[in-house]
């Protein structure tokens, strides 16, 4: 027979009730260790259209909801709330995220633009702004603010050399309304063009 101790069944070797008395491997009392607990809130810094703000988040929080229900930016629109739409895009530096699927607790200290912060502090719109007016590439325009600032980045990054490209690097942008043909002439021509 085996010389080796169990002090019970799977399932009970080790059992530590929070805050009481665990068996050892003997089958003695020993005091249990705390139950690790995750923080309840967490303090998190992030420069917003170039405005610096501090803030107490649950470690939940996602970037969207930080934007909209705690700094009041609802210009960035919450849509599937599951990465499916686009209609939450933010630039995180010069690279598009969803928001939504953006845990905020990740972006301490990142530099976040909505769109509140693609307009010139005069009121002056973007470029890309003012082509949306001009091709009405829009109708609702529940999904316009993730439309133009992905767009941004699209032109950004080099991919909205034609109606082509651009119908392709914007796939992740749903438009239910159906104003895509708008939404790819005003970043087509916008691309074409040398921005400032
Ligand atoms: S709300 Fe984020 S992708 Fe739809
Ligand atoms: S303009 Fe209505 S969803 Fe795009």
């Amino acid at each position: 027979m085996s010389s080796s101790v169990r002090s019970g069944g799977p399932g009970t070797q080790g059992l530590a009730p929070q805050g009481g008395l665990a068996l050892d491997a003997a089958g003695g009392a020993s005091e249990a260790p705390p139950a690790a607990t995750a923080p309840t809130r967490i303090f998190l810094r992030l420069v917003v259209n170039g405005a610096p703000h501090s803030l107490e988040i649950d470690p939940r929080e996602s970037l969207l909801d930080v934007l909209r229900e705690r700094l009041d930016l609802t210009g960035t629109k919450k849509g599937c709330n599951q990465g499916a739409c686009g209609a939450c895009t933010v630039l995180v530096g010069e690279r598009r995220i969803n928001s939504c699927l953006a845990l905020a607790a990740l972006y301490q200290d990142a530099r976040v633009t909505t769109i509140e912060g693609l307009s010139a502090p005069d009121g002056e719109l973007h470029p890309l702004q003012a082509a949306f007016i001009a091709h009405e590439g829009f109708q609702c325009g529940f999904c316009t603010a993730g439309q133009i600032v992905s767009g941004v980045a699209c032109i950004a990054e080099g991919h909205a050399g034609s109606a082509d490209d651009v119908r392709h690097w914007m796939s992740g942008n749903i438009c239910r309304c159906g104003a895509y043909p708008g939404v790819v002439a005003a970043i087509t021509e916008v691309g074409g063009r040398k921005l400032p």
